[in-house]
């Protein structure tokens, strides 16, 4: 879990820096989840989950840095709670519009909005 959430994440980012430097929008955009906020754990357990996803977003926002002079974004989404297989029936939001509202933050985002982590409102959400 943690070399697929985390390392895949850097390497893809090491694999496709140089497209993305090319790209329109200069764009690089890593799916965690609330369980991966250390503010908002206020329930405890799901550790390699968690970890996974805080790791993740640490990767993400040293990536925001180090990127910045090319010009690229780089930032971490709160997906919601989707349904999905992992997310299940219960999820209070279908793929398509848990994606819908992520492209369209992916259109409003510059680069001051690099290294945020981007709750699926529009909000930022805690680290
Ligand atoms: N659903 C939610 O409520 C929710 C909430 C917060 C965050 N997220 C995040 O959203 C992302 C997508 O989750 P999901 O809900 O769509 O989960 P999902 O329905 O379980 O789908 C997971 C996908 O990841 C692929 N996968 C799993 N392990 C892999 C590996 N080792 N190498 C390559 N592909 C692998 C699976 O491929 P196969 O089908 O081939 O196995 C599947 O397509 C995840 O990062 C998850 O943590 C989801």
């Amino acid at each position: 879990m943690f070399r697929v959430n985390t390392m895949a994440a850097l390497r893809m980012a090491e694999a496709f820096v140089a497209h993305v430097a090319r790209s329109g929008k200069k764009l690089m955009a890593s799916i965690s989840s609330g369980m991966g906020s250390i503010a908002d754990n206020g329930s405890g357990g799901y550790y390699a989950y968690r970890t996974s996803k805080s790791a993740l977003q640490m990767v993400m926002k040293s990536l925001s840095i180090d990127l910045a002079p090319r010009g690229i974004i780089a930032v971490v989404m709160n997906p919601g709670w989707v349904k999905t297989d992992m997310g299940g029936a219960g999820g209070n939001l279908s793929t398509d519009e848990s994606v819908r509202r992520m492209r369209g933050i992916f259109d409003r985002l510059t680069l001051e909005d690099s290294g945020k982590f981007w709750h699926h409102s529009g909000k930022e959400f805690p680290w």
